[in-house]
């Protein structure tokens, strides 16, 4: 039975200062390159969500030690061929595309064959993506229908570097492909399209062979192969993801303020920022500090009561592509017609973000225009939602399940919303921060 919540009664007047669980990007990129160190690391404030478990639980599953003591994660890595790869293993992603594409490309040298499953969303989403490249180096990989999950990969020893042009502007796929380029014979060469780049920060700051030019458009990096590196400790900053939902509930809430401590703001993650501070939403910056090669800062936001429609500009799309279902509610919101486009890449997500971004919009009275990759939408200022509203059958995508419940708490109107459990995937206690602003 799926779990339903009910929300019938908005949120307003509330002044609060607030923190949000450790970045998911961040915390599964940690486990990854912990798993590979020469030693032990330790990890404070890591999300403790299902996806970061079924990392840990994927290195495990590799031969790796993993102990918690009260918050503090510590991985003991035996190094960068430190893997025990026993015969049929079947490492279990989840719900999870950053770990099932990034362990792909650390198992490439696996000298029996390994299965990769996901649960029934993310074996609907295409892992094609990031089994071509992998293939060129060297190993094989058999997919249902050629596009799916699960996944059966032949490692080899000996793989070659490749030359790869990224044009998705995917993280996961750049990421995969420079962990395998990390196990190969000479240098790989990668254009990448903007997206995020923790993976390039991380290497960076554990002194890995990674060189990187930053063009407009696209990022060109050369990759060698690792012998051996560092523990990493780690002190993860909140997630960015997680906050644009409050970002985006204070703003449309009356009278109300809110502050998010020590959020990683790093610029190919903060695009909802400038997308939002250019729709009129009163936000700022505090305490900005560097942290090993990343920048977090406390996000202070207020209620903001003249919105206005943007004409999003397509280079924002990568920097905030997780943030776009909440950034349409405050185009629901705006005065004018807001557009953004060329966000395909949208409905690759968990489940298809723009087709369901649109049902939404049109349940909260919103009139939009959507093509395959675009959304139009009709703002009115004085949206106010008086009827009953059912979300249910979103592929248990967490984001949906919370950007509903932000739309619920701002714009009124009775919602029966499915599916609790999915907010376990990235935040678990979503709906306690939501209590404790109405204490
Ligand atoms: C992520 C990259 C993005 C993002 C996902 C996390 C990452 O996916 O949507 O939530 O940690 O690398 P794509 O690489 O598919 O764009």
């Amino acid at each position: 039975m799926s779990k339903k919540i009910t929300v019938k009664k908005k949120i307003e007047n509330f002044n609060k200062i607030i923190s949000v669980p450790g970045d998911k990007s961040l915390s599964i990129r940690w486990v990854l390159f912990s798993s590979l160190a020469n030693g032990v690391s330790t990890a404070k404030n890591l999300l403790f969500s299902e996806d970061v478990f079924a990392a840990i639980n994927t290195i495990k599953k590799l031969g790796i030690k993993v102990t918690f003591n009260k918050k503090v994660c510590k991985i003991y890595g035996k190094g960068f061929n430190g893997y025990r790869y026993k015969k049929n293993i079947i490492l279990d992603a989840k719900n999870s595309g950053t770990l099932g594409r990034l362990i792909l490309g650390l198992i490439v040298n696996s000298p029996h064959s390994i299965k990769l499953v996901g649960d029934k969303s993310l074996s609907k989403r295409d892992f094609k993506r990031i089994a071509d490249p992998l293939t060129k180096f060297g190993v094989k990989i058999k997919l249902k229908k050629k596009r799916f999950l699960p996944i059966t990969i032949f490692g080899s020893p000996n793989l070659k570097s490749i030359n790869y042009i990224e044009n998705l502007g995917s993280a996961q796929c750049k990421s995969s492909v420079i962990f395998a380029a990390m196990r190969s014979n000479g240098k790989t060469l990668i254009k990448a399209k903007k997206s995020r780049n923790h993976t390039e920060l991380l290497s960076k700051y554990l002194k890995l062979p990674i060189q990187i030019k930053r063009k407009k458009y696209y990022d060109y990096i050369k990759v060698s192969k690792v012998s051996k590196f560092k523990p990493l400790n780690y002190d993860i900053p909140s997630d960015i993801s997680s906050s644009a939902f409050f970002i985006v509930l204070t703003a449309l809430s009356k009278n109300s303020k809110l502050t998010i401590k020590n959020v990683n703001i790093n610029p190919s993650r903060s695009g909802i920022i400038t997308i939002l501070k250019s729709m009129g939403v009163n936000i700022i910056l505090k305490n900005k500090k560097k942290y090993k090669g990343e920048i977090n800062a406390d996000i202070k936001v207020k209620t903001s009561n003249s919105l206005k429609a943007i004409n999003c500009p397509t280079e924002l799309n990568s920097n905030a592509i997780d943030e776009f279902l909440v950034i349409f509610l405050v185009a629901a919101k705006a005065k004018g017609v807001s557009y953004f486009k060329n966000l395909e890449e949208l409905n690759q997500k968990e489940s298809p973000r723009l087709i369901w971004a649109e049902k939404i919009l049109n349940k909260m009275g919103v009139k939009t225009v959507t093509t395959k990759n675009s959304i139009k939408i009709f703002g009115n200022p004085n949206l106010v939602i008086n009827k009953k509203i059912i979300i249910s059958n979103f592929l248990k995508d967490h984001r949906i399940f919370m950007t509903s419940v932000i739309a619920a708490l701002c714009f009124g109107g009775e919602w029966t919303i499915s599916d609790k459990d999915s907010i376990n995937t990235s935040f678990p206690n979503f709906l306690k921060v939501i209590s404790e602003l109405k204490k």
